[in-house]
């Protein structure tokens, strides 16, 4: 079958990085010798469930950043995204100083584009996300990040609000936060955003700081917070304890509903960037996994009633 949606070309995609680099120093010994964004949450790699919101958004054109030992792995497993009617560049990251150099390794892949990041262990789950994901994708000027609200806010970036309710300060890992208001590891920026990466210097852990980078669009004017409430939900599996949640919750959402949630090949046939064929191709490759089975039930439903949403 030779319906496969026509890919556009790269300079008319919409750019995300993947940032899945690091040393994984709090999930030792489990990263001593694998990537933590390869460990399983539950029945996939880490890196599928990042992946997907990119693709969610909008985004087909992505750069996955990763160390040199660990870049190889993430080519072994993804490919080049033609499975997924997406495309993927490589890059490595030398050493970890800092998110935002994410940017200055991509800078000639940028080329002047706005630039989604998300980092390789943060997941998000939400009702209405793409609609939320695709309007911070579609904007031509300022930021956009993801604020969600949690009981240890001092292991994040965090957000103070004025008493109108607006964002008015981000702080990085404050020994006493403003709010329990973190800022989540998924960024919306215009294309000045390699401009202002390039102003920033290395903090007291001589790191680039993604939170000085949201502060320079913060001074301008320009960084507008989306509040993720109730309904959703966000982990970052860089704890033992975090990996573990993050491993029961997709498994009692699949459980419970019968859903995938982080699957690359559903989210590209959802989003129309794979046919049902292709879908109905790559669920064999699962074998005889429940991730497989639903995939393939997926298709047959909706060549007999239709597309579903
Ligand atoms: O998870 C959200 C938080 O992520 C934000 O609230 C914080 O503002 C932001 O600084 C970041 O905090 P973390 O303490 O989680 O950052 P960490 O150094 O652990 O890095 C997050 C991920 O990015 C991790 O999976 C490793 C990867 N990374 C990190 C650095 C510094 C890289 O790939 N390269 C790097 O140079």
């Amino acid at each position: 079958m030779n319906d496969c949606p026509i890919l556009p070309t790269a300079d008319k995609l919409k750019k995300g990085i993947l940032l899945a680099g690091g040393s994984g120093t709090r999930l030792h010994p489990m990263t001593l010798a694998v990537s933590k964004q390869l460990l399983p949450v539950y029945d996939k790699p880490m890196i599928y469930y990042p992946l997907t919101t990119l693709m969610l958004s909008g985004i087909r054109d992505i750069m996955i950043i990763s160390t040199p030992d660990d870049l190889p792995l993430f080519q072994r497993l993804l490919g080049d995204g033609s499975q997924y009617g997406v495309q993927f560049t490589y890059r490595v990251q030398p050493s970890p100083d800092g998110i935002p150099q994410a940017f200055l390794l991509a800078a000639d892949w940028l080329d002047n584009s706005p630039c989604a990041l998300v980092l390789g262990d943060n997941l998000i789950f939400a009702d209405h996300l793409s609609t939320a994901l695709q309007d911070a994708a579609q904007r031509d000027e300022g930021a956009v990040i993801f604020s969600y609200q949690v009981k240890d806010p001092e292991r994040y970036g965090v957000i103070s609000f004025d008493p109108m309710g607006k964002l008015c300060d981000i702080v990085e890992k404050p020994e006493k936060p403003p709010s329990n208001w973190a800022v989540t590891g998924l960024y919306f920026y215009d294309k000045r955003v390699l401009d202002f990466s390039r102003r920033l210097k290395p903090s007291w852990r001589n790191e680039l700081e993604i939170t000085d980078l949201n502060r320079f669009y913060l001074e301008d004017g320009k960084l507008d917070v989306v509040k993720l409430g109730r309904g959703c939900a966000w982990l970052d599996a860089g704890l033992p304890e975090s990996l573990l949640e993050a491993s029961s919750f997709v498994r009692t959402i699949q459980a419970r509903q019968g859903l995938i949630v982080g699957s690359p090949g559903e989210v590209a046939y959802r989003m129309g960037y794979i046919t049902g064929q292709q879908l109905h191709d790559y669920a064999l490759k699962m074998g005889k996994t429940e991730l497989g089975r639903i995939l393939l039930n997926l298709v047959a439903s909706d060549l007999k009633h239709g597309p579903m949403s």
